[in-house]
């Protein structure tokens, strides 16, 4: 009678599609409940293939688990096709694992053009977004005008597409682009007679059946909590509420069903696209966790930024999501630094806080470490904590007295296996 959460505490990629993946198993449901194709979630299969999801919940590979779309998701029908596509090719049985809420919204062909003529005016304040329409689709839906899945079983789809494709033209006018067409109009359509073929549901009356039926269901987060578009680092942030909250509304399910949050963070930080980021490294050590750590986006290839663990972010994220449960990743791609930092402080203008400021994007933030020795091994065969080496355990032991909860799993590498619970 309940749903689970699994979301980023950080600025995404914190690596949850690979631990969604491993605890799949445990849950007869998936579902996202915001975001859409500006998210990239990595998945490397017990034979090595490496899927990267974007709309689709993380628990497609399994046979007997559904996967939902919340009406929180915002989906790009041609993005959308192709992961379906390359998912039937590799034999994962789509369509019967796979259902779409009617409310969720559709993002248009124009709102991609629009996403990419806001950020050029931009100029160097611009947001660092994917460019997959993520803003001008919830820009509509708030204002009222956004076209959901379910009207694409309505005999007006065409009339109601049109309308809203027209005053994106003229909205495209303020910024000095005049269209009268768009390019890709008609792979759109394909896409859509293509979304057709899958069951569109009221996922609010299926989760709620699901849970009256005592199935195990865990919602998804896309984007992480430092990318709230209320409580993140405004305006760098995404257009939807990537935190705990945005279950209940990205779901249709009620606060008190949710019970377990499982927050994930990287052993360290990145942070990708433009933004404050505190513990940034623009040196060595920066450029090793870069490379150790492959840390290159998984949507758009772009260079992430690294820099040291984060406490004070993580304090805070934490008390927004109601953490119950941490899962620390990437830890093996520490295995070779001798010195380890962690940011338990802010120093801001003298002061020391471990508050994230409201004036975070404009403060000039000078992060207080704390250092540890690495560990200076291999994770490979450590299978439980008792394994772990004792500079490690000292970490983790230190990183959940800042934080107050519990570390209840570890990732020292990409693959399933690579999972130690603690
Ligand atoms: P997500 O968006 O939170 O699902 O994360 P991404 O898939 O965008 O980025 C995480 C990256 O780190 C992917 O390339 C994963 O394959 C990889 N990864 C996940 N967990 C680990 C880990 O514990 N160690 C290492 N080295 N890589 C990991
Ligand atoms: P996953 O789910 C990392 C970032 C973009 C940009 C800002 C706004 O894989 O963790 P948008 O496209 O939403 O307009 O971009 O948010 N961003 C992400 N960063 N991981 C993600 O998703 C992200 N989704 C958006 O880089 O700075
Ligand atoms: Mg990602």
């Amino acid at each position: 009678m309940h749903v689970d959460v699994l979301l980023g505490l950080q600025w995404g990629d914190e690596g949850k599609g690979k631990v969604v993946d491993y605890l799949a198993e445990q849950y007869n449901v998936v579902a996202r409940f915001q975001g859409g194709p500006n998210a990239g979630h990595t998945l490397i299969l017990n034979n090595g293939e490496k899927f990267v999801l974007h709309t689709i919940p993380s628990g497609i590979f399994l046979n007997n688990c559904l996967n939902v779309v919340g009406n929180g998701v915002v989906i790009d029908p041609i993005t959308f096709r192709m992961e379906v596509q390359k998912l039937e090719k590799a034999g994962v049985d789509v369509t019967h694992r796979l259902v779409i809420a009617r409310k969720a919204h559709l993002i248009l062909p124009t709102h991609k053009m629009l996403d990419a003529a806001s950020e050029a005016s931009k100029g160097q304040d611009k947001i660092g977004s994917t460019l997959k329409g993520i803003g001008p689709a919830y820009m509509d839906k708030t204002g009222r005008n956004g076209l959901r899945v379910g009207d694409i079983e309505s005999p007006d789809f065409l009339k109601k597409y049109n309308t809203l494709r027209d005053k994106h033209f003229q909205l495209l006018r303020i910024y000095g682009e005049h269209h009268n067409e768009v390019p890709n109009e008609q792979e759109w359509m394909d896409a859509i007679a293509f979304l057709k073929q899958l069951p569109f549901v009221d996922a609010e009356y299926l989760v709620d059946e699901a849970m009256h039926q005592g199935k195990t269901i865990l919602a998804e987060g896309a984007q992480g909590s430092m990318l709230d578009v209320d409580h993140g680092t405004y305006p760098f942030v995404t257009s939807s509420n990537t935190i705990t909250a945005g279950v209940c509304t990205g779901l249709g399910v009620a606060p008190q069903r949710v019970k377990e949050v499982i927050g994930i963070s990287k052993a360290y930080c990145t942070r990708v696209g433009g933004g404050p980021f505190p513990t940034e490294l623009f040196d060595a050590d920066g450029e090793e966790l870069r490379k150790i750590g492959n840390e290159f986006g998984a949507t758009t290839g772009r260079p992430r930024r690294c820099g040291w663990i984060d406490i004070p972010a993580l304090k805070y994220t934490i008390m927004l999501n109601g953490v119950t449960q941490l899962a620390i990743t990437k830890v093996d791609v520490l295995n070779t630094f001798t010195k380890i930092k962690a940011c338990v402080a802010y120093k801001i203008n003298g002061v020391i806080t471990d508050r994230v400021p409201y004036d975070i994007v404009d403060a000039v933030i000078e992060p207080v470490y704390e250092e540890f020795p690495g560990w200076n091994c291999s994770l490979d065969g450590c299978k439980s904590k008792a394994d772990l080496p004792e500079a490690l355990q000292n970490y983790l032991q230190f990183l959940e007295w800042h934080l107050k909860t519990r570390i209840t799993m570890l990732s020292a590498g990409p693959e399933r296996d690579k999972l130690i619970l603690l």
